[in-house]
């Protein structure tokens, strides 16, 4: 299985080269200078690869589950290549966001505005920063998935679609990223701009529907899956028919499940041990709008509320609630070694809450929810025209 999943990354990296060479290719072809050219292959390089692949991988299995077969090589690649896509939107959304953030690392490595570019080197022969430069080197990520989709999707029926799909999941994102900006603005600790209903909207609109729903709709342009269209019910006696809106059918369950997914990471972040998570988590040294801190609040006294006022966001040791001598801690920026005793004392009142169970509780009933939503999807039935007769014997989503 383990084996399994690294083959099928492998194969996904190799389109990669393909991917980067082209798109290096067409800026000589404009006739740029070396080394811009050099720089974009480097910003490609760097910002686009690293990362775990699971948005980008998800658009190829989508692709093999709707179409029920192994893909050829043609339909492999294409499928490929609207999967970089989804991973040159996200590189275009982190450099973006790092610099905003003014975050230190990314997968690892230094963020790109934070990283020596090997392409100018100083007389001292030093490396200065990709800096402001990483202004221009974000738009161009994402400029380099139109360019793509022009090359090799413009013949398609569906290229206009998969056109405003990315405009649409672009904007959404950075709707999501505007209300997560003025919930938590850096340097600004104040938890009463937090809440659930806050927390679901930042979730859902920066995350789920370009992580979730992106890959799955692309998948389903790819194979040709209409707007809207009629099926019989198979198990209905009187050959009852119903209209089926696929994308809308799986925004309406995608959506909810990059909320979960969200949540899941949230709570991981404070309660999973490092060896379990990978990293040491930082949502509450960070000050992050996570689902840990909205769910304290609605469910902490007005003492523990105290204590997460003035320890939520800051690093230190400074013991909340101390008399005489006690001052504040500053939020230094969002990247913090440890949390020490600020961080100690937010995961108190955590457990104090009952965070866990509450998550418990929460996960029994999205899972549920998500099986309900699934299981409303009307079973596979032949495909109608307006008036009844039959285009296919199979239809329907399931
Ligand atoms: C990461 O959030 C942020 C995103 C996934 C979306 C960012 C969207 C934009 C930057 C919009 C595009 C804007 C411009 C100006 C090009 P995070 O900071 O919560 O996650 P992190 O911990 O991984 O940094
Ligand atoms: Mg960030």
């Amino acid at each position: 299985m383990a084996i399994a999943k690294a083959a099928r990354k492998a194969r996904f990296e190799a389109v990669f080269d393909l991917i980067r060479d082209e798109l290096v290719q067409h800026c000589g072809n404009e006739g740029l200078p070396a080394e811009a050219v050099e720089w974009y292959r480097t910003n490609l390089e760097h910002n686009v690869q690293g990362g775990k692949l699971n948005r980008g991988i998800s658009v190829v299995d989508t692709v093999e589950i709707l179409k029920g077969r192994a893909l050829t090589e043609e339909e492999y690649v294409n499928a490929a290549i609207l999967g970089w896509s989804v991973e040159l939107l996200q590189a275009y959304f982190l450099v973006a966001d790092d610099l905003m953030d003014g975050s230190i690392t990314r997968r690892g490595q230094p963020c790109w505005y934070r990283a020596p570019n090997p392409t100018i080197r100083t007389a001292e022969g030093t490396y200065p920063p990709v800096g402001l430069i990483a202004v221009n080197d974000a738009p161009m990520l994402k400029s380099a998935i139109f360019q793509l989709l022009k090359t090799h999707f413009r013949h398609e029926s569906y290229y206009a679609d998969l056109l405003e799909l990315f405009h649409d999941m672009c904007y959404k994102t950075e709707m999501g990223q505007l209300t997560d900006m003025v919930t938590a603005p850096a340097e600004i600790i104040d938890l009463g701009r937090f809440s659930l209903e806050r927390y679901r909207t930042i979730v859902r609109f920066k995350t789920a529907y370009y992580s979730f729903h992106l890959p799955v709709a692309l998948a389903m342009y790819m194979c040709h899956i209409p707007e809207t269209y009629t099926i019989r019910l198979s198990h209905s006696p009187k050959g009852e028919t119903t209209t089926i809106h696929p994308y809308e059918q799986a925004l309406s369950i995608l959506v909810p499940l990059g909320e979960y997914f969200q949540i899941q990471d949230d709570f991981l972040d404070f309660s999973a041990p490092p060896e379990v998570l990978g990293k040491i988590g930082t949502d509450i040294v960070d000050n992050k709008c996570s689902w840990c801190i909205n769910t304290a609040l609605k469910l902490c006294t007005p003492e523990q509320r105290r204590v997460l006022d003035r320890n939520y966001g800051r690093k230190g040791d400074i013991e909340a609630g101390a008399e005489g001598g006690e001052q504040d801690v500053k939020a230094e920026g969002r990247e913090h070694a440890a949390g020490g005793m600020c961080e100690a004392r937010v995961k108190e009142v955590f457990e104090a809450v009952g965070l866990r169970k509450v998550y418990a509780e929460y996960e029994q009933r999205v899972y549920t929810r998500l099986n309900e939503l699934i299981d409303a999807i009307p079973e596979e039935g032949a495909i109608v025209d307006k008036k009844g007769q039959v285009i296919t014997e199979h239809g329907g989503l399931k």
